[in-house]
């Protein structure tokens, strides 16, 4: 009887202890280990104030960088820490994440296979990352991409193919080669930059997207322009100067035909 009693005790606290928990903890459990995943994958940082390797509250106990409505997590903004590491392959569990930015950091290696499904801003740029997802097609939601300042290299293939909603593709800085044919099922791309590639041949696609703001400058020098544009169509696309803080300005200005 005495046994029974303890035992009943026992199993009372621990229940009430796990309800307790509940209460707290109203992340959804699918988002507290994604991160907890993607914490671990970049080795635990002090930097990322407030996150654990176990248990924890992303929304309730506010970590660093996260932001939720409701027990969602839907901006993950960890921009200039001075990450290392990876990119944790957890992160294409966060249905809910709108918005990915871990620019200006020194994480490494291949972007992940899939990323958060129905984002639609994701800044990766001025990082050590190595490979596009070749899963990019079936993120329809997607508006902005930024890829910049990598080591991002080959030829781009159809990776970018039936990205309807894209606005904005900042891809310069990189290592690419190839035809980006598969840019002109852009229909919604308004500003486009491929500066500081190894991107070759025909560019007269571009022509048909509705672009305000294209820099291609300094790609293979194969590149003609002066057939691939007409007045019309330089006239279309606006000047602009492009900000760039990270290593140098470029300024917009047609390449010289030759
Ligand atoms: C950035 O992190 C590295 C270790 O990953 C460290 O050696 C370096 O001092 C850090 N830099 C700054 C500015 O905190
Ligand atoms: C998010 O993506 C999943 C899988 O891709 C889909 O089933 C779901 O409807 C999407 N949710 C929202 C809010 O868009
Ligand atoms: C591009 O490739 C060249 C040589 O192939 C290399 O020197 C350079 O660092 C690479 N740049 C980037 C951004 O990967
Ligand atoms: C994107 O472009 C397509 C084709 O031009 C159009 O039907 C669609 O409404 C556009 N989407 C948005 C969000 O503007
Ligand atoms: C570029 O195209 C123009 C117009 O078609 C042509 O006159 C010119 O010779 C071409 N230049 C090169 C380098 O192929
Ligand atoms: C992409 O990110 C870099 C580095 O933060 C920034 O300089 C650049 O303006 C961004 N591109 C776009 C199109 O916003």
């Amino acid at each position: 009887m005495a046994k029974q009693s303890v035992w009943m005790c026992f199993t009372l606290t621990f229940m009430s202890a796990i309800l307790a928990f509940q209460a707290v903890a109203f992340t959804a459990p699918s988002d507290v280990t994604a991160l907890q995943d993607f914490y671990e994958a970049l080795n635990s940082p002090p930097q990322l104030k407030g996150w654990r390797l176990d248990g924890g509250d992303p929304c309730g106990e506010s970590w660093v960088g996260v932001s939720c409505s409701g027990s969602s997590v839907i901006h993950l903004k960890l921009q200039g820490l001075n990450l290392s590491g990876y990119l944790s392959a957890q992160l294409h569990n966060m249905f809910n994440l709108k918005t990915l930015d871990v620019s200006s950091n020194n994480i490494v290696g291949e972007i992940p296979y899939v990323l958060p499904p129905n984002a639609t801003h994701i800044n990766l740029a001025c990082n050590s990352l190595t490979s596009i997802p070749h899963s990019l097609p079936a993120m329809k939601s997607l508006r902005h991409l930024n890829l910049s300042h990598n080591l991002l290299s080959g030829p781009v293939g159809n990776v970018f193919t039936g990205l309807q909603n894209l606005r904005e593709l900042d891809l310069s800085y990189n290592n690419f080669t190839g035809d980006p044919n598969s840019f002109k099922s852009l229909a919604n791309l308004t500003g486009l930059f491929l500066q500081n590639n190894k991107f070759s041949r025909s560019v007269a696609y571009l022509v048909e997207l509705p672009l305000t703001n294209l820099n291609i400058e300094n790609n293979d020098h194969q590149i003609n322009f002066s057939n691939v544009f007409q007045e019309e169509h330089k006239s279309k696309i606006k000047k602009k100067d492009i900000s760039c803080s990270y290593v140098h300005c470029v300024y917009w200005g047609w390449p010289s035909i030759g």
